[in-house]
């Protein structure tokens, strides 16, 4: 296993990365609940203070820029007050946005209603992108991808990322890294990608069920050359993460010392990885350094993102 070189803070912000995929407005109502409704058996909370946090892809982004790489965010986006909410945080954390209308499209909304220091509820806004507005996405991307060092593919599977295949030959034809955080449970569209970074759950719905550490690797390279990826690099939670590439593999042991919050984890570490291989790592280098970030995360409640410092401390 080759040593992480030095990366200092100067270097890590020459680093561009472009984030493409589901974006999604992630809100919260908080409330006092006092009495049931006289209209059904449901609690009635009054709402008493709103939260939003970049969700999705930009979640991903997020935590490029807090890392200090500099990331632009494309995706398409209704013509709402939702997508207008999500630009300004975007912009306000430092992302370069470019999010692509449709008044055809409703914003992807998560809001949680929390009463009594529970969710009561969640309740999804969303529908499907239409061809014309993923065109103009895929046009965005070209003139996009010049000025960046790998491109993030963050796939939720609400459609943003329907012509990825496409996205992925123009990447590839630039020369630029690619890595995807993958949806589903067929991985043909994501072919010629650099990196696939799944969990657990996730790799199982497309190889099955391993049996062994052994079958695992077999399953795992098999589709590695199917897919013609440089690498796969399964997320293992507790477990840590392996590397699977033209090597062999590289395993890396959890980190974390307490866990708090799983959420957003993943997002972690595909921005980790794809912010240090922007600045010149490899990926046999970035692992270690992403597995690290993945630790951080989980041991921290709400926030999800982690520091220069916290990574190289
Ligand atoms: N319970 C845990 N203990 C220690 N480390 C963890 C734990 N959960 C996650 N991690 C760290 O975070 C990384 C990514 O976590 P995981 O494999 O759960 O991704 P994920 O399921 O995609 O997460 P997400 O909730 O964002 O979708 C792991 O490889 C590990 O480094
Ligand atoms: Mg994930």
């Amino acid at each position: 296993m080759s040593p992480s070189p030095t990366l200092t803070p100067e270097q890590l912000a020459q680093s561009r990365i472009l984030v493409v995929g589901d974006v999604m407005l992630d809100r919260y109502w908080y409330g006092n609940v006092d009495r049931i409704s006289p209209e059904a058996p449901v609690p009635v909370v009054h709402v008493n203070h709103e939260e939003e946090r970049n969700g999705g892809a930009a979640n991903v982004a997020y935590n490029a820029v807090t890392l200090g790489a500099q990331s632009s965010l494309l995706s398409v986006v209704g013509d709402d007050a939702a997508s207008h909410a999500l630009q300004a945080l975007v912009s306000k954390a430092g992302i370069t946005p470019h999010l692509v209308r449709d008044a055809q499209l409703k914003t992807t909304v998560k809001l949680r209603v929390v009463g009594r220091q529970q969710q009561l509820i969640r309740l999804d806004f969303e529908n499907t992108p239409q061809a014309n507005v993923l065109a103009a996405q895929s046009a965005a991307f070209a003139q996009l991808l010049p000025k960046h060092d790998a491109v993030l593919f963050s796939d939720y599977g609400k459609g943003a990322l329907a012509q990825v295949h496409e996205l992925i030959g123009q990447a590839k034809a630039a020369n630029k890294p690619i890595f995807i955080d993958p949806k589903g449970s067929s991985y043909q569209r994501y072919t010629g990608a650099t990196v696939l970074t799944p969990n657990r759950a996730e790799l199982q719905q497309v190889i099955g069920h391993w049996s062994s550490e052994e079958d695992l690797h077999t399953k795992a390279q098999n589709l590695r050359h199917q897919l013609q990826l440089d690498a796969l690099l399964l997320t293992r939670s507790e477990e840590g993460m392996t590397l699977f590439d033209e090597q062999g593999h590289l395993h890396v042991s959890a980190q974390a010392r307490e866990v708090y919050d799983v959420t957003g984890a993943g997002d972690t570490v595909i921005a980790t990885l794809a912010s240090l291989v922007g600045a010149g790592w490899t990926l046999r280098q970035a692992v270690p350094l992403a597995n690290r970030a993945g630790g951080i995360v989980v041991g921290k409640f709400g926030t999800a993102t982690v520091s220069y410092q916290e990574l190289f401390a």
